[in-house]
């Protein structure tokens, strides 16, 4: 069953300074030097001047240089349907219009591009909390990937979809959680840039749960 927020309190955890920032597809920003292994950019949005840096500094961004290996599709919706899905929206309780399985695919090929393969394990709509907070100990004490690729997960998460009102109406934002609106980042990755995790966030990470749940619900077209 799929279950709301929960507060966590009494994590002891490395807090990792995160940078990176999320451009908009939509106006295809060109992505400085610099910025080649930080920025997040689209396929539609070719970025040829930054071949050398992902070679050199982040290899796993190859198949973005290399043109749509896997064709991820990250526009927004342009406009609302004009007929009401049975599926997707608050009144059918955010129930998600595509299967696991097929949201999965889409998930792990966008972070194929994005992520590191050894983050690759947070790639994928798990709700049921004993398994999200399992996945989430291993994201935190287990070293591996690091905290700064959280972005880009929620990013690919998110397929640049805005979900901040699954995320408020699952009580995301409740007072109880104590910190605030800054969970609802979280469920809107593009429309706000996530580039430091702090101890606060952990409370939102701990509601894992809620935020793939929204995140998976809001891919209500393929
Ligand atoms: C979240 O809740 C607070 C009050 O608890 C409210 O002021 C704020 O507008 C809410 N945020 C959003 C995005 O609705
Ligand atoms: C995302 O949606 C929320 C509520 O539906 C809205 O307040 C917010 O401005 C939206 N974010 C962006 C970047 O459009």
């Amino acid at each position: 069953m799929f279950r709301r927020c929960v507060l966590v309190t009494g994590l002891v955890v490395a807090l990792a300074s995160v940078s990176s920032a999320v451009n908009r597809p939509a106006d295809c920003p060109k992505v400085t030097i610099a910025e080649c292994c930080s920025r997040l950019w689209s396929e539609r949005c070719p970025q040829p001047q930054c071949a050398k840096q992902v070679n050199r500094r982040c290899p796993e961004r190859k198949a973005l240089i290399q043109s749509a290996l896997h064709p991820v599709d990250l526009r927004r919706s342009p406009t609302k349907p004009t007929v009401a899905p049975k599926c997707g929206t608050a009144e059918t309780g955010y129930h998600p219009c595509t299967t696991k399985s097929v949201a999965n695919k889409l998930f792990l090929s966008c972070c194929e591009l994005y992520v590191p393969p050894e983050c690759h394990f947070m790639c994928e709509y798990e709700y049921e909390q004993d398994k999200t907070k399992a996945m989430l100990t291993t994201l935190v004490t287990g070293g591996k990937c690091s905290l700064k690729h959280l972005s880009a997960i929620l990013f690919c998460a998110s397929q640049n979809r805005n979900n901040t009102k699954c995320c408020e109406d699952l009580d995301l934002n409740s007072s109880q959680l104590q910190v605030g609106s800054r969970c609802l980042r979280m469920c809107d990755p593009a429309g706000s840039t996530i580039d430091r995790i702090t101890k606060e966030d952990i409370t939102c990470l701990y509601n894992w749960n809620v935020i793939m749940y929204c995140a998976h619900s809001g891919i209500t077209e393929m």
